[in-house]
């Protein structure tokens, strides 16, 4: 059996730390912010990448380990071609700027999604800038690109089943699946966030969510900082995270890092 490096929320009851080991952020709101200020929609994108500056400065200096964030949704081709077309070259752009700043705080940056579809000259410098990275330890930054959880999980059964010596005959488990997910790499979100004020998850981490605690805001993305961020992870603390048991358990209990029923 394959031994992931994380544990499962739903094998077994992982430690909960004060401060998030892993959130993710659903960056929404951009194009309502450029609208309220009388501007095209795409202003509200090139703005959006100053935010997401702030928002990684402010993780590496609270100590989380992982950030991840949803750029562009496999839903996301549906938007008229050259709103497309500008979220391309601002990814282009933004890399090419922020690359050298993002190795030099010590960031390994990847990209995660079915890049077929992108550019060549984007996904050599998607690739470029993970190589460059993949030494760095401080923290992981990861933009989902050309995303979805369903994408995510139906790639992951595909890799399982060619592998399907793993299973040996018995039924698949989690731990046969979970390996091949795209985001394998990382223990699952403690915190996930979403401005723009919708409450809803748009098929973003569908399998990584399922004991992550949810924090919704009415603030756009391009106006979300450090200020913002604080403030989420202040409502984080204030959870009671139980994995399924009961209040009671969580103060006589340690956290339990033995698998349940096994
Ligand atoms: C999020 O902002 C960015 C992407 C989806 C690329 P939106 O573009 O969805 O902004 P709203 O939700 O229309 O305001
Ligand atoms: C989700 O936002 C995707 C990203 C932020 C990249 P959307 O704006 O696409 O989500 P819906 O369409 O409102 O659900
Ligand atoms: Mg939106």
């Amino acid at each position: 059996m394959v031994r992931l490096p994380f544990l499962s929320s739903t094998r077994s009851v992982p430690e909960a730390s004060k401060v998030p080991r892993h959130i993710a952020i659903i960056m929404d709101g951009n194009g309502r912010w450029a609208r309220k200020r009388l501007m095209p929609r795409v202003a509200g994108h090139a703005k959006g990448v100053d935010s997401l500056r702030e928002v990684i400065r402010s993780c590496l200096d609270r100590g989380v380990e992982y950030l991840t964030v949803f750029a562009f949704s496999s839903e996301n081709w549906r938007r008229p071609k050259d709103e497309v077309s500008f979220l391309m070259q601002l990814f282009v752009k933004s890399l090419k700027a922020e690359i050298d700043r993002i190795h030099r705080n010590e960031i390994r940056l990847r990209v995660v999604g079915d890049l077929t579809p992108f550019d060549e000259a984007l996904v050599s410098l998607i690739r470029d800038g993970e190589a460059l990275t993949a030494g760095n330890g401080k923290m992981n930054l990861t933009i989902c690109a050309n995303y979805g959880g369903r994408w995510d999980i139906m790639q992951a059964v595909e890799k399982m089943m060619a592998a399907s010596s793993t299973s040996g005959g018995r039924p698949y488990s989690e731990e046969d699946l979970a390996p091949h997910l795209a985001l394998s790499f990382s223990p699952e979100p403690d915190l996930f966030i979403r401005t723009g004020g919708e409450q809803r998850i748009s098929n973003f981490m569908l399998w990584q969510l399922a004991y992550s605690e949810l924090y919704f805001t009415d603030k756009l993305w391009p106006e979300f900082g450090e200020a913002a961020l604080g403030e989420a992870i202040a409502s984080y603390q204030g959870r009671e995270r139980r994995f399924g048991r009961t209040s009671e358990q969580l103060v006589s209990d340690k956290p339990d890092t033995t698998s349940d029923h096994a």
